[in-house]
């Protein structure tokens, strides 16, 4: 049943140019970011971090949404009070990353599968109550040789769908993330042909699950060549791509996408998605936003290093990247 909230909650995530935080890496994936720049990995350290981030001024004008973890939607400021309240008091919705993350996916060598659907109809009843409205479960598949593979792709589609009907049932309007990974040296053709089975499989999935497109929201990779791609194609040749194929591949009834920012350096995830924006947004039936991790936090990051005498730089650092982002969503980036 999609009720007139969970419609109203999709477009105000979407709406006035502004996007989503992710700021939801599970503690192993926080923990590995730390190790990088050598801060210290533990519970208070991923607290203070994450109280440097929801306390950050003036987040709230190009930031609608921030995807919490499970850890962290439990966590306060220092003086006590919960970071979802800090986050709502802001003007930002609070979310839920809701998968238990992907786990190798048996009979396919070298894929994997999204974990977390036994038991998801009492957790998120558990998130609701504290106040999320909001959530997220992520695919991934990787590009590689015979792969994806059409197993995986059909196994992680219907988790997914599985995934964002119980959500939409608990109130929650779902973040439906299927990402094709940026690692490897494919070209960007190898990308819009893996990308192309991967979603036209998802909205097969979601169709078949009686999933409202009016109450959802897509997070997909761009259209992109490989990390280690020799050949690197330009903005415009990226914006054309990815905008010509999501216009054949999502619904009109889809209120928007958000880019996930899969590994893209910060500068050039903003100058993409403004690039779209830039030559598309008046024509397009779905908004096109972010729901960046990486690309909004990595700046900071590096910054903050664990040193709270940096609060104040990493703060104007990340301010700085969402504000660059909400540009990006009118075409206005230019930096
Ligand atoms: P990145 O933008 O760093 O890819 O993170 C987005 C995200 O939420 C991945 O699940």
């Amino acid at each position: 049943m999609i009720t007139e909230q969970l419609i109203n909650t999709a477009r105000a995530l979407v709406a006035n140019n502004k996007g989503l935080l992710a700021m939801d890496e599970s503690v192993g994936t926080c923990n590995k970011r730390f190790a990088a720049l050598g801060i210290p990995q533990t519970v208070e350290m991923r607290r203070s971090y994450r109280e440097m981030i929801v306390t950050t001024p003036g987040l709230g004008e190009s930031i609608s949404g921030a995807i919490l973890f499970d850890e962290t939607i439990r966590q306060q400021k220092t003086d006590g009070t919960p970071f979802i309240k800090v986050l709502l008091d802001g003007g930002i919705i609070p979310g839920i990353k809701v998968d238990m993350g992907s786990k190798p996916l048996a009979g396919f060598p070298g894929e994997k599968v999204t974990e977390g659907l036994d038991g998801l109809r009492a957790r998120f009843a558990d998130y609701s109550a504290m106040g999320a409205r909001f959530a997220k479960w992520r695919a991934v598949m990787a590009i590689g040789s015979g792969i994806p593979s059409r197993g995986c792709i059909e196994a992680n589609a219907h988790a997914l769908a599985r995934y964002a009907a119980i959500c939409q049932e608990a109130g929650l309007v779902p973040i439906v993330e299927p990402e094709v990974l940026m690692d490897g040296a494919h070209s960007l053709q190898q990308c819009l042909a893996a990308t192309k089975e991967v979603l036209y499989t998802v909205f097969d999935q979601l169709y078949k699950q009686h999933v409202s497109l009016e109450g959802m929201l897509l997070k997909p990779n761009m259209i992109l060549p490989g990390l280690a791609a020799k050949v690197q194609d330009p903005e415009n040749v990226v914006a054309e791509s990815t905008v010509k194929f999501l216009l054949g591949a999502v619904p009109a009834a889809v209120p928007g996408i958000a880019f996930l920012s899969g590994g893209q350096s910060a500068e050039l995830a903003s100058a993409r998605l403004d690039q779209m924006n830039k030559q598309y947004k008046a024509v397009l039936p779905w908004t096109l936003t972010f729901s960046f991790g990486r690309a909004l936090q990595q700046p900071a990051l590096e910054i903050w290093r664990g040193n709270n005498s940096n609060i104040f730089e990493a703060q104007e650092a990340l301010y700085h990247r969402a504000n660059c982002n909400r540009a990006a969503c009118m075409g206005n980036y230019n930096n």
